[in-house]
């Protein structure tokens, strides 16, 4: 059952949008509004919070709180308040369950049982919200009402299942043609290499350099025949640039945010001073949408979001103090945690534009979280219009509700083991909130990757929608065919490769009945205590559980059985297989190997042969590994 009160004249985020007549709305009426409101909810012992999504920490989230306000902070750590993205639905599970959807783009600060005990205080800064609760049978069940109101996620392509290379730092054709030329010879499988900004003509959105690129159209087309998808990359900001094309319409039709005195706001990314496109203004979201046919008509049919928080170095306002600040926290990391609470650099300039929303100008600041998202829809909207098939799609900063358009990647984590452990939490907290088609940098952005660190985030990366190796400019190079033995390298990918009928199906099952495609155990054992306790595997699709090393120095692991499974070690070429009861069980996993299990009376398809690229699969080729059963993965699609 799904409540929704509604308290002074919130704006239309686009979250909910489906199974309308079944929400009981009640209009709260009130003789005053207060500037802001405080929610609270009372948790039992024994009570776990799911959910928020793209938040730092546990599967558990209690003890901890957490501020939506989407942040472009590159020192990812477990005390950083806030992320990339907005994603304001928890569930409370315990003896009795409670879903809370707080539907706003205002600042959110969730206190989920640290500074007020056994609570979870929600504070909005804001008199104007929509929060919805949903009862209902645990919180699976919960979970599964949320994705039913708030619409279907995105679909990608089979080829955005296959894995990815990036790194901030190809220059040009030759760079990208020395990439795929040693995955192919080290025999490695790749569908997708992104280009990062350097593709652009001086950072410029839509505009691709020529130098770097020459005759581009047959370049994208030469490399989509090797089996390989360019994806490049579209920033939110638009250079201030008289005389391109997209700068001048957008001036023109007052498509872009404005400062103070109505013209358009001046902040400095990439390119140097840029305006950011109005995505509030449906006209604007139609134009900046209709850009992509200059990239879709030089045949690319995927591409990446990102600064879409959006991320300001300094502004027309804020030009040395900001700036200063950057570098001070850049050269000073301990400054930067100081800063927390996420009043970060950008915090004044996002006091200082405005957009029109439904007709109304409103201050940034009172509808940020939502930006990144509509960013998301201006292009998925854009490119459903442009191609005629699916495209692949996925962003930095978000809101629920963008998942229908596009996927995620969680941003600019670094090389640690810690962060692939949160890799692993985030996934099943972003399914909850729709966001089906994610992943994180596998590798890490910042710092330098090990060949360790690097096979085990393989390995688990191997069952993530998104599986990309992307790495910031000045770290270590890290492509697999680089570390010793690339051979290991393509043991993990051909997993992957292997499993893609299972993973690829089990997806699309997920998004098209509205499910997860990525769950804690507690969602599919509730009243196994020790399964919803356990914050160190996953249940990927319906048949399979995951139980990845995530320690670094760690060869083997204990591996939590909650019923009799199969487990299943694959070598690299053979699958082989071995029944388990339930219990504890401690499994040996060497660094070149995957282990994963497969749930009692589950079956699932593999590909017999290993293929170097989506393009030569045939998903029909396959067989059956697990249980001897009728279940059939397959959905029509
Ligand atoms: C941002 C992105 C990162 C990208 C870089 C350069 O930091 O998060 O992925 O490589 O910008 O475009």
């Amino acid at each position: 059952m799904i409540t929704c009160r509604i308290y002074g004249t919130p704006v239309e985020t686009g979250a909910v949008v489906d199974g309308l007549d079944d929400i009981v709305f009640e209009t709260v009426s009130e003789e005053s509004q207060p500037e802001s409101r405080r929610f609270c909810y009372s948790l039992l012992d024994n009570d776990i919070v799911y959910g928020l999504g793209e938040t730092m920490g546990g599967i558990n989230k209690r003890k901890k709180s957490y501020v939506s306000y989407n942040t472009d902070d590159p020192h990812h750590r477990q005390s950083m308040p806030s992320m990339y993205g907005t994603h304001n639905f928890f569930v409370i599970d315990g003896e009795k369950s409670l879903g809370v959807f707080v539907d706003t783009p205002a600042r959110v600060t969730f206190d989920v049982d640290i500074n007020h005990s056994g609570v979870v205080s929600v504070l909005v800064e804001s008199p104007n919200v929509k929060l919805y609760t949903i009862t209902g049978e645990g919180a699976y069940d919960i979970t599964k009402q949320f994705l039913n109101i708030i619409g279907q996620s995105f679909l990608p392509p089979l080829w955005a299942f296959g894995y990815g290379q990036s790194r901030w730092g190809y220059k040009n054709s030759k760079d990208i043609d020395k990439v795929v030329e040693s995955y192919r010879n080290a025999k490695i499988p790749l569908d997708y290499v992104c280009l990062d900004i350097d593709y652009m003509d001086r950072y410029i959105d839509f505009t691709v350099n020529k130098k770097r690129f020459p005759n581009v159209k047959e370049y994208v087309s030469q490399k989509k025949n090797e089996g390989i998808h360019l994806v490049p990359i579209i920033d939110a900001g638009v250079k201030v640039e008289p005389g391109n094309e997209t700068y001048d319409i957008g001036v023109q039709n007052g498509y872009f945010a404005t400062n103070e005195e109505g013209k358009p706001f001046s902040a400095a990314v990439w390119p140097g001073m840029t305006h950011f496109p109005d995505f509030f203004q449906q006209a604007a979201r139609e134009w900046f949408g209709n850009e992509y046919h200059k990239l879709t008509e030089l045949g690319f049919e995927g591409f990446w979001n990102d600064m879409n928080e959006p991320s300001i170095f300094y502004s027309e306002y804020s030009t040395k103090q900001s700036k200063l600040d950057q570098v001070l926290n850049f050269l000073i990391p301990s400054r930067a945690e100081k800063q927390e609470g996420s009043k970060n650099n950008a915090y004044d300039d996002y006091h200082r534009f405005y957009h029109m929303v439904d007709g109304k100008r409103m201050n940034h600041h009172d509808v940020h979280n939502l930006f990144g998202g509509l960013m998301i829809r201006a292009t998925g909207e854009g490119l459903s219009k442009l191609l005629p098939k699916r495209y692949l799609l996925f962003a930095r900063s978000s809101y629920i509700g963008a998942h229908r358009y596009g996927g995620i990647w969680t941003g600019d984590n670094h090389s640690s083991f810690e962060m692939l452990r949160q890799n692993l939490w985030h996934m099943p907290a972003l399914n909850m909130c729709g966001f089906l088609y994610s992943g994180a940098d596998t590798g890490g952005f910042g710092g330098n990757c090990t060949r360790e660190l690097m096979l085990r985030w393989l390995a688990f990366s191997a069952f993530t929608p998104l599986m990309r190796n992307h790495s910031a400019l000045g770290t270590k190079k890290q492509e697999c065919y680089r570390f010793e033995r690339p051979e290991d390298f393509k043991k993990i990918i051909a997993l992957r490769y292997r499993l893609l009928p299972y993973i690829y199906s089990e997806f699309m099952k997920a998004a098209l009945h509205k499910d997860m495609y990525m769950k804690p155990l507690g969602f599919v054992y509730p009243s196994d205590e020790t399964a919803r306790r356990c914050d160190n595997q996953l249940i990927v699709g319906e048949g399979i559980m995951i139980a990845p090393i995530v320690e670094e120095g760690a060869t083997s692991r204990q591996v939590y059985l909650p019923e009799e499974m199969i487990m299943v070690r694959f070598d690299g070429e053979n699958f082989s297989e071995k029944k388990y009861s339930a219990g504890n069980i401690e499994v040996k996993i060497p660094l070149n190997e995957v282990v994963f299990f497969i749930r009692k009376d589950h079956a699932i398809c593999v590909s017999k042969h290993l293929v170097q690229s989506t393009k030569d699969m045939d998903l029909w080729d396959v067989k059956k590994i697990g249980y001897d059963t009728t279940y059939d993965q397959y959905v029509d699609l």
